[in-house]
């Protein structure tokens, strides 16, 4: 993993007593926000995700669903200021690695069209675009589509 120079980076399992801190980095990082129970869900169901701390500060989180034969990206999200510091690298990492453990033969995730950061972030894991879901965002000019992501593992 990339980031792990320091012992101060802390990458746990997400918690329920967190979910307060990950709401609130949701809505700093998102013009449309997922909802409290969404992410209060998405951690009682027991999907596959992480949370980075520095010091007691959370500062990103991955949340997937690592199935075989298919895994599925549904959220990464790293605070503004810890941004172009590998986090995001090593939560990809981390779930390229889970997923491969647990036999999953591929990855999907699906990114805004518009969000260049990310899909920069994903080729340089080799994802490639394998189809476009019209529509598929919220966004100011009424909605934005999504590009299909595959990584094959
Ligand atoms: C996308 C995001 C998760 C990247 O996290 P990060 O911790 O900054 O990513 P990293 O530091 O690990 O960067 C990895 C790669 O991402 C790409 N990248 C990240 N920020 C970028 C930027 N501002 N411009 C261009 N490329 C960028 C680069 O390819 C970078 O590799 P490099 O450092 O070798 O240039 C972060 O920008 C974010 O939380 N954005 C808002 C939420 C979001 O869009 N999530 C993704 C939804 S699909």
């Amino acid at each position: 993993m990339s980031v792990r120079k320091s012992d101060l980076y802390n990458y746990i399992p997400m918690s329920i007593k967190d979910l307060n801190k990950i709401y609130d980095l949701e809505l700093e990082s998102y013009d449309f926000p997922w909802t409290k129970e969404i992410l209060r869900d998405c951690i009682l169901y027991k999907y596959d995700s992480f949370s980075v701390f520095f010091n007691e500060n959370l500062v990103g989180y991955v949340i997937a669903k690592i199935t075989y034969p298919e895994t599925h990206i549904l959220n990464l999200t790293v605070k503004k200021n810890f941004r172009k510091k590998g986090i995001g690298k090593s939560l990809i990492e981390l779930i390229i690695s889970e997923a491969r453990l647990r036999s999953s033969e591929n990855i999907l995730l699906e990114v805004r069209v518009g969000n260049f950061e990310a899909q920069s972030l994903y080729e340089k894991y080799n994802f490639q675009i394998i189809g476009t879901r019209k529509n598929y965002y919220e966004s100011e000019n009424g909605r934005e589509d999504a590009y299909v992501l595959k990584l094959d593992l």
